[in-house]
């Protein structure tokens, strides 16, 4: 049944070569938005994934990652929390740097978005290098939020992302 989720899943994405640069074929996911039955499905199997993990809250990542982050939030009784670009947060925040190809970006989470001994799972939409997710990892655990899984809607496995998070327990529904 996994199976045939994935190549409905999968097949839902749009494919647009040469985007945002040459040579780059960019899976687009407004076309599984679009498609009601996949949308519900995916965040149904996401849902049966995590039900039994004893988690309460959902770190999404913006801002792709707020998407299903929030339906998750919703269908495992979970608050919502929002790992956000600098300067968007308007409460007391912290904040970590992470690499690009070239220079560094930052994340921020809310101080008071995570308290000791919650249990996390952070989601977002794609996991490429890992930066952001190690990122945002390191924002919880400064917080002392335990990280009971990250997830993923799709990975790019010959980036090895997952190197970065090696740590944790790591799930993506399907790899490119
Ligand atoms: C993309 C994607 C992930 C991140 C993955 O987000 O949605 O969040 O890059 O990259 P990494 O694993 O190499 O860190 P982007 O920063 O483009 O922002 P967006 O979600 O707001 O579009
Ligand atoms: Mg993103």
């Amino acid at each position: 049944a996994f199976k045939a989720f994935q190549e409905r899943f999968i097949n839902a994405f749009r494919n647009i070569p040469d985007f945002p640069k040459p040579g780059i074929q960019f899976k687009d996911l407004t076309t599984v938005l679009k498609d009601k039955a996949v949308f519900a499905e995916t965040v149904d199997v996401l849902t049966e994934m995590y039900k039994d993990k004893n988690i309460n809250k959902i770190v999404g990542i913006e801002s792709r990652g707020f998407i299903f982050g929030a339906a998750l939030a919703y269908k495992l009784d979970a608050g919502l929390i929002l790992v956000r670009k600098p300067g968007k947060l308007p409460a007391e925040t912290i904040k970590e740097e992470y690499e690009l190809e070239y220079g560094t970006d930052a994340l921020e989470i809310h101080v008071d978005g995570i308290e000791k001994g919650d249990r996390v799972l952070i989601h977002d939409d794609l996991l490429a290098t890992g930066g952001t997710a190690e990122a945002t990892c390191k924002l919880i655990e400064r917080l002392g939020g335990e990280i009971a899984g990250v997830c993923f809607l799709t990975e790019l496995g010959f980036l090895n992302g997952r190197a970065k998070l090696s740590k944790y327990d790591v799930k993506a529904l399907a790899t490119f």
